[in-house]
């Protein structure tokens, strides 16, 4: 499991997450929703240690994350796909696997390339082009199989469909399911709502650096207004006028 607890994010001098607490399980998608600028990648980079988090702890079988470089983190099993498909463009797609997977033998490398190309076939015949030449959704699968290649514990996925088509959204959902049936345990940030419910089995709602619900899909789908409130707030309602 993945206990985080306490977690607070700072930008700037302003605090934008404020305690949060979320749990990951080994082989469970969870969510975490919630509007822009509600503090999701700000929890991403305080995960993957971007940013050090202000206070709180990031437990991973008791051993506590906070504070580690990105790369340590990494080791540790817990990998990280920031926004915004981020790949080395000028680097060929094989040479993009070969940089992530750099801690491994040439035989584990080998291994990890297969695994990851079986998920993603589609990627097998670029590999001598430059990743920067790839569609959006080819260099959205070159970053996950960067994250994958070392076969992580845990996955973090900062807005899977970002900036991508839904036909070639609709060709990563059943990755994603393939990755958490491995056992992997993936926090996925996704801006498309019912999407991100199909998927997860567990769902947390940020709402300006707060939880405001914890609990399963169904639930939220029953309740509608929960998510409406998280991403209109009532100070905002009466704004424009809603209540
Ligand atoms: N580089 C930055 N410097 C200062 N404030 C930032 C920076 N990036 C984000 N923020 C602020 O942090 C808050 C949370 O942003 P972010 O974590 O990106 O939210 P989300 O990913 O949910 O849209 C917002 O108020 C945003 O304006
Ligand atoms: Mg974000």
């Amino acid at each position: 499991m993945m206990h985080i607890d306490n977690l607070v994010m700072v930008r700037g001098t302003k605090p934008v997450v404020h305690g949060i607490q979320l749990r990951l399980a080994p082989g469970a998608i969870t969510a975490l929703m919630g509007p822009n600028g509600a503090g999701k990648t700000s929890t991403v980079l305080g995960i993957a240690g971007v940013i050090e988090p202000a206070f709180g702890q990031i437990k991973l079988d008791g051993l506590d994350l906070k504070g580690l470089a990105p790369d340590a983190i990494r080791r540790h099993g817990v990998a990280t796909v920031p926004e915004g498909h981020q790949v080395l463009r000028e680097l060929t797609v094989r040479d993009n696997l070969r940089v992530a997977g750099s801690g491994l033998g040439r035989g584990e490398l080998d291994a990890a390339l297969q695994r990851t190309l079986d998920l993603f076939p589609e990627l097998k015949d670029k590999l001598a082009q430059p990743a920067g030449d790839l569609s959006g959704g080819q260099q959205q699968m070159v970053a996950l199989a960067q994250a994958l290649v070392v076969t992580p514990r845990f996955l973090v996925i900062d807005e899977l469909s970002f900036g991508l088509a839904p036909t070639v959204v609709a060709r990563l959902v059943p990755v994603v399911r393939r990755i958490a049936a491995q056992g992997i345990g993936v926090l996925l940030i996704e801006q498309f709502t019912q999407l991100a419910l199909g998927l997860s089995d567990h769902v947390y709602v940020l709402s300006r650096g707060r939880v405001s619900y914890d609990g399963t899909p169904d639930r939220l789908r029953a309740d509608p207004d929960i998510l409406h409130r998280a991403y209109f707030p009532v100070s905002d309602r009466e704004a424009v006028g809603l209540t």
